[in-house]
Parts: C-alpha cells; sequence; structure tokens
C-alpha cells in the first residue's frame, strides 16, 4: 500500500519514498496506476533517471506518443539551444511554450489523445516557472447545468487554433499545420470508476452544431468556470521532481519564467487505448 500525501483538495498526492526505476509491470507499477486512476496526479520527488529510464517506465502505461518517424525520445521542454544559450524573446520555439500557458490537456488534436504526461524537471529557474493544474472531474461536478449540458456535445480540436492565439506566425509553421482537426466529446468517462470529467482543451475550436462565434464563447466559459483559483495545483518544481497526470480527468498550465534563465523539463505523453475509454469518446461510439 503506497503512502500518499495529499496535494489539493479536488486531486492529486505525493507518493514519498519511491524510486520510478524499480517499477515493473507486476511490482509498484499497479499501485501507481490504481493511485493515476483515482487521484489523476501524482508527484514522486527525487527521481534521478534517464531518458531510457523514462521511456521504460512510460511504457508502463501505455505507448510512447511519438510524432515522428523516429524512434521513440523525451522530449525537452527547455529554453535552452543547443549550444547552451536561452532562446531570445521573439523566438518561434519561446512562443511554442508560451502557447503551453492556455489551459489545455495535451494530444487533443493528434488521431489518438494521451492519456498520461509524465514530466520532470532537470533544470529550474530561480523563480516562476510553475506548473499548474486542475481536476476536470472535480470541475465537472461543479459547473452550471448549461454547461455541463454543452460538454455532452461533440469539440473539434486544432493545435492551429490554440497557437494562433499566440501568434499567427507560428499558427503556420509546418510542425504545427501538419495536424488536421480532430472531434471528441466533451465528457471522458474513465472506464476503470466510471468517474466523468471534462474533456476539453485550448485547442478547442468549435462544438458540433453550432456556429463559430457562440461555440467559442461557450468553451472560454466552460474553461473558465473549470479553472478558478481555488481549483489549481501550482507545482513549484525542484530538480527531481516527477509529476504524472492523468489527461483525461485534468487541465494544465504553464507559467512565465525569467528566460533569460534556462529552465529544462523532460516529458513524454503516453498514448490513450481503448481499454483507457477513448473509444467512448468518440462522437460516433
Ligand atoms: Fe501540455
Amino acid at each position: 500500500m503506497l503512502q500518499t500525501i495529499p496535494l489539493h483538495n479536488d486531486f492529486g498526492v505525493e507518493l514519498p519514498g519511491i524510486d520510478l526505476k524499480e517499477a515493473t509491470h507486476d511490482f509498484l507499477y499497479p499501485e501507481l496506476r490504481a493511485a493515476f486512476e483515482e487521484h489523476s496526479l501524482l508527484l514522486i520527488r527525487g527521481q534521478d533517471w534517464s531518458d531510457e529510464d523514462i521511456l521504460r517506465f512510460g511504457r508502463l502505461f501505455g505507448p510512447i506518443e511519438n510524432r515522428t518517424d523516429g524512434p521513440d525520445f523525451v522530449s525537452a521542454v527547455s529554453n535552452v539551444r543547443p549550444d547552451g544559450s536561452v532562446l531570445l524573446p521573439d523566438a518561434l520555439r519561446l512562443k511554442d511554450l508560451q502557447a503551453n500557458m492556455l489551459w489545455h490537456t495535451d494530444s487533443t488534436f493528434l488521431p489518438v489523445p494521451s492519456l498520461a504526461n509524465i514530466i520532470t524537471a532537470r533544470v529550474v529557474p530561480t523563480s516562476g516557472g510553475t506548473t499548474e493544474l486542475v481536476s476536470t472531474r472535480a470541475g465537472l461536478a461543479r459547473l452550471p447545468q448549461h454547461l455541463r449540458d454543452a460538454l455532452a456535445g461533440a469539440f473539434e480540436h486544432r493545435l492551429t487554433h490554440s497557437r494562433r492565439k499566440i501568434d499567427p506566425d507560428l499558427a503556420q509553421a509546418d510542425h504545427i499545420t501538419k495536424w488536421t482537426g480532430q472531434t471528441w466529446r466533451g465528457i471522458w468517462t474513465n472506464p476503470v470508476n466510471g468517474q466523468d470529467a471534462a474533456y476539453i482543451a485550448s485547442h478547442a475550436c468549435g462544438i458540433a452544431g453550432m456556429d463559430a462565434g457562440p461555440a467559442q464563447d461557450l468553451i472560454d466559459e466552460i474553461i473558465d468556470a473549470l479553472t478558478p483559483e481555488d481549483a489549481i495545483y501550482a507545482h513549484q518544481w525542484q530538480v527531481g521532481d516527477v509529476l504524472i497526470w492523468d489527461e483525461r480527468a485534468t487541465l494544465h498550465r504553464a507559467m512565465p519564467w525569467p528566460y533569460e534563465q534556462p529552465r529544462t523539463l523532460a516529458s513524454i505523453c503516453v498514448s490513450a487505448s481503448a481499454a483507457d475509454g477513448l473509444d467512448t469518446l468518440r462522437p460516433s461510439a
């Protein structure tokens, strides 16, 4: 039985005394997975692990999300360039990072969206750079009825939509435009415990059967209602911290830091599968 320390009234636990490198399909992972299903957000501190360790651990949850034709890899969420200098303020890559500051859940625009994000801190700034999260399971239960009704509809998600909010040039970059839209139900039911969560993101650009303007107003109203100040867990990173969050039941956003300082998180997403309830998310289901 894992020891758990609550992070927030709505969701999230810290799991002390764990070395994630020891996890296998039969050891530690079953308890971690059960905690993931129940709490939506796990914090494990003090991990010292390589990219290979992270990928091996991630595969316990499912296939590693890979947007390239090459082998799986760990993404550096970083403002550090290969030569060690930091990105300039107008760099498109920095704007890509800034687009992460819109409330979202990852990869809703991919044909197979994410189940989990596994992310660890390697270089942290002296201030700022927190990651903020909310539970969309607890949030859904608090929404007024008209917003719950709206989430019963089908939502279109496009990466170009969220990037255009930051910079029109960013929205035209090849790595953004290569992803066409996907449509998902606005509620993801967890198949393990039957709990519903709102499934929405900054990438949401339309609702089936509605004009674009009113749909965007409704999407904005839903995200605002899911993210009041008191619903937020803000994680102040320390080197070696690992967060594992359930993409089906949370929203997250990055917060700014002094960009002259280097900051590097290492991140992978794990793709969702039918066993995670993906099939029931399709509007045709
Ligand atoms: Fe993200």
